[in-house]
């Protein structure tokens, strides 16, 4: 467990230079597995995540060259098992985006049932299951793992229940090298799945997409190689901004891309934040104090769920009660009870506050809150439990009077590349002991 020490009361100001997005290289390596020819990714960004994907990959097979931090060349003539190791397999919820390289070129997929990733809700994987059972897998479930069997996988018709993110880009995989025609609809079109298509259009892959959430897919005999670089991190991006704006600082994001964040924009925009564009990045600021304001989180290209905690914090220094729904996952307020501990007045409720009803409105997940702001936080003692939240925590923690001590900051480490030493450069008091 790494442990920091922070001293709170500092505005951050300066520039940070933005990697690639981790939602992108993560499925990025994954496709990879799809070619027997070499792939390279640029402006890769250097995360526990990858590292942990770079694992599942290495032990299927694939050989990975990393000729600088940013740079990732991953070539993989031939698969090595059809059997995710299950130490590998539980420590993130990639091991189930395997499937399309495993039965494209072994005809089996071998997958551990447990999966790892944030606690932000039950997070299954019927819909990816349901949709390889519609282009022809064969998928039994014994001792701990799903067994998927396929002697060649054929174009189907998929309708998820829901745009998920995953989802979407898995059945894109599965369905490039299928026989004929695949068609997702309501499918996500989150911009790290718009690059996934782009880099798979260079390989030879045939993907249309309509303004409905439809792809239609005509599969292709291979894909070739590829380079391919990665678009910059828009979750990193947007919490950067909140905690530039939430510690009344001023900060400049080198590489932050408008078209990804136009809701995130308009919203800060709309509680009274400064943001200036340029063709180098976005610089964040403030003029005076901040408004309240209801939203609801939804997919892309809506007010994302990963900017929502950031977001909260912002929210506590806001002159009123904003009210925030969150409609992608039941269980994203965990780290509400230690904002409540260091002085944030937040309530949270089980119903949906604020605007429309969302397919939670009948559970007993609290997922709605209301925030009564401006709080003064003052620092405290806190264990980070996921990535997104243990980011929420040390805005929380710059900005508080006094000391706070964050323990498990290897979480926030698997999502953005050398934080301490930006948040340093950018005047945070860190101490790791
Ligand atoms: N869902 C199902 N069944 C499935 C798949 C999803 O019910 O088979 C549900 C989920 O439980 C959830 C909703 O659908 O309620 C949306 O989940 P989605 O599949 O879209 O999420 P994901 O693909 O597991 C990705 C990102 C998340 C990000 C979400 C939403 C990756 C590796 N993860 O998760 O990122 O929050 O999309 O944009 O791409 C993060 O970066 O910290 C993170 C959690």
């Amino acid at each position: 467990m790494t442990t920091w020490i922070v001293d709170g009361g500092t505005p951050l100001r300066g520039t940070l230079q933005l990697t690639g997005a981790k939602n992108s290289i993560t499925k990025l390596m994954v496709l990879a597995l799809l070619t027997e020819s070499p792939c390279t990714f640029t402006n890769a960004p250097h995360i526990g995540d990858s590292q942990i994907t770079q694992a599942i990959c290495e032990a299927l097979g694939a050989k990975f060259n990393l000729p600088n931090p940013h740079e990732i060349q991953i070539h993989t003539p031939t698969i090595l098992t059809s059997e995710i190791p299950f130490e590998l397999g539980s420590r993130n919820r990639l091991a189930i985006m395997m499937v399309p390289p495993l039965l494209h070129r072994t005809g089996r997929a071998i997958i551990p049932i447990a999966a790892g990733g944030d606690r932000i809700g039950p997070r299954p994987v019927n819909f990816h299951l349901d949709g390889y059972a519609k282009m022809g897998a064969h998928i039994e479930v014994h001792d701990e793992v799903y067994d998927i069997r396929s002697d060649g996988l054929h174009g189907a018709e998929i309708v998820l229940p829901f745009p998920s993110v995953t989802t979407t880009e898995n059945l894109l995989l599965g369905a490039v090298l299928a026989k004929g025609r695949t068609f997702i609809r309501n499918a996500a079109i989150e911009p790290e799945i718009m690059d996934l298509v782009m880099c798979l259009q260079k390989m030879g892959a045939i993907i249309d997409y309509n303004a409905d959430r439809t792809l239609v897919i005509d599969g292709v005999r291979s894909l070739t190689g590829v380079t391919h670089e990665i678009i910059p991190d828009r979750i990193v991006a947007a919490s950067m901004a909140c905690a530039g704006l939430a510690t009344h600082g001023d900060i400049t994001v080198l590489g932050a891309r408008q078209e990804d964040m136009v809701t995130f924009l308009n919203t800060i925009r709309r509680i009274g934040g400064q943001f200036d564009i340029d063709q180098a990045g976005i610089r964040f600021y403030r003029k005076g104090p901040l408004s309240p304001i209801a939203i609801e989180t939804n997919v892309h290209p809506g007010f994302m769920t990963d900017w929502q905690p950031p977001f909260v914090v912002l929210l506590t220094q806001a002159n009123g009660m904003s009210v925030v729904h969150e409609t992608v996952f039941e269980n994203r307020f965990g780290y509400v009870s230690e904002l409540q501990k260091m002085g944030a007045d937040i309530a949270l409720y089980d119903t949906c506050l604020g605007g429309s009803s969302c397919r939670f409105r009948f559970t007993n997940y609290p997922h709605s809150c209301v925030i009564k702001g401006p709080s003064a936080l003052t620092g405290g003692d806190i264990s980070v439990p996921d990535l997104r939240a243990g980011f929420t925590y040390l805005i929380a923690a710059i900005l508080a009077k006094g000391q706070s001590t964050i323990e498990g900051v290897e979480h926030i480490e698997r999502g953005y590349e050398g934080i301490e030493d930006s948040l340093r450069a950018l005047g945070a008091s860190i101490k790791v002991v």
